[in-house]
C-alpha cells in the first residue's frame, strides 16, 4: 500500500511517498534561511510558510513517482507535539486528503516517527534503547518492541538542540546552530575549555542550560573580547564534548540496565559526525550497536512519518 507521509510540525514541509520499505518520492523545504535573521522559528511565520507550499509538494511528490490521488493507500500526518499553527495545516491537509479519498489518516507523534527514520525504513531489532536528540527533544526511551515504549529519560530544560543553536547565537555562527558548530569545531582543541558536563544522579534525565550558561560565562567573563577564529574553533569542539558525554552515558547504562544491544538515534543532533564517532569510540569492545539513520533522515523529515503511520497502520 502507498501511503503519503505529511510533517509540518516546526519548520520543515515535508511530502513522502512511501510503499513497503521504499521510499517513492520525498520533498521537503527547509525555512531555516527565513527564520535565521529572528535566531529561531518564529511561529506565525512558520504556519504561514507551510500553507504556502504544502499543497504544491504533495502534488511534486505525486507526479515524481507518477502517481495519482487515487493510487495513495493512507495519509500518515504527525499530530503532535509541534507549533499548534503549523501543525494544523499539516493536519487539515491530511484530513481532507483522507476524507476526500475515503482512506485511513493516521495521526503520527513526531517523537515516534524520528524512532521510524531508518534506510528502508525497517525499524530495526529490539529490545532497544531510543534516543531522539532534537531541537526540541532529548528524549530516551525504552523500546520493549516497537509499539510499547517507556520514556526513561527526558531534558529537565533546554533539548541538546537548543543548547546547540544557543550556543552558535553567542558565537554569531548562522542558524541552525547544530550544522554550525560542527563544522566550526574541525580542528578545534576540544580540552581547551572545561566545560561542565551534567551529571545528574540516580536519573536518566538530561539538563542543558547550565553548559550554555558556562559559554556565556566563559565568553563574557574570562576572555572578555570578541572570539577570534581559533577561540571559536575551541569553543565549538569542548562544547561538543559536554553536550555528548551524558547522552552516551545514559544510553550505555539504560542498554545494561534493560538488557538491550542495540541503541536507536535519531534527530537533527544525530546528524552529527563526532556524535557518531564517540558513539562507535565508546561501544568499542561492547556487545551493544548504535544505529543511526542516514544524515538526511535525522532533521525532520516525511519519509519517517509515513514509516511510523505505516507501522500503526499494520
Ligand atoms: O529533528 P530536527 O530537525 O527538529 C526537531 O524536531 O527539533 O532537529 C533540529 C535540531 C536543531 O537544534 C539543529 O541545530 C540540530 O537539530 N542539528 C544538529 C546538527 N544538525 C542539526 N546538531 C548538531 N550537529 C548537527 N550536525
Ligand atoms: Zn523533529
Amino acid at each position: 500500500m502507498k501511503i503519503l507521509g505529511i510533517e509540518t510540525s516546526c519548520d520543515e514541509t515535508a511530502v513522502s511517498l512511501i510503499e513497503n520499505k521504499q521510499i517513492l518520492s520525498e520533498k521537503i523545504a527547509s525555512q531555516a534561511g527565513i527564520h535565521a535573521a529572528y535566531g529561531g522559528v518564529v511561529p506565525e511565520i512558520a504556519s504561514r510558510e507551510h500553507l504556502k507550499k504544502l499543497n504544491i509538494m504533495i502534488e511534486e511528490a505525486l507526479s515524481e513517482a507518477k502517481l495519482s490521488f487515487e493510487d495513495i493507500g493512507a495519509v500518515a500526518v504527525t499530530a503532535r507535539p509541534g507549533l499548534e499553527g503549523s501543525l494544523l495545516v499539516g493536519l487539515t491537509a491530511g484530513r481532507a486528503i483522507a476524507s476526500l479519498m475515503n482512506i485511513p489518516l493516521i495521526e503520527v507523534d513526531h517523537v515516534e516517527a524520528h524512532l521510524f527514520a531508518r534506510e528502508f525504513n525497517d525499524p530495526g531489532p529490539t529490545p532497544g534503547i531510543g534516543l531522539v536528540i532534537s531541537g526540541g527533544h532529548t528524549r530516551l526511551f525504552y523500546i520493549k518492541e516497537w509499539g510499547d515504549y517507556t520514556v526513561l529519560g527526558d531534558t529537565r530544560d533546554d533539548a541538546v538542540g537548543e543548547a546547540f543553536d544557543k550556543v552558535a547565537s553567542l558565537l554569531s555562527l548562522p542558524y541552525p546552530g547544530g550544522p554550525s558548530i560542527e563544522k566550526a569545531a574541525v580542528g578545534g582543541d576540544s580540552h581547551r575549555f572545561r566545560f561542565p558536563v551534567s551529571r545528574m544522579k540516580n536519573t536518566y534525565d538530561f539538563s542543558y542550560s547550565g553548559l550554555k550558561t558556562a559559554v556565556l560565562y566563559e565568553i563574557k567573563y574570562r576572555l572578555k573580547r570578541e572570539p577570534s577564529e581559533t577561540d571559536i574553533r575551541d569553543i565549538a569542539a569542548s562544547f561538543q564534548e559536554a553536550a555528548f558525554a551524558p547522552l552516551i552515558k545514559n544510553c550505555l547504562a539504560a542498554a545494561r540496565e534493560y538488557s538491550a544491544g542495540w541503541i536507536f538515534l535519531s534527530g537533527g543532533v544525530a546528524a552529527n559526525g563526532r556524535l557518531r564517532e564517540k558513539f562507535s569510540e565508546a561501544l568499542a569492545g561492547e556487545k551493544i550497536r548504535a544505529v543511526f539513520p542516514p544524515r538526511r533522515l535525522c532533521t525532520d523529515n516525511a519519509s519517517m512519518v509515513a514509516a511510523c503511520g505505516a507501522f500503526h497502520l499494520k
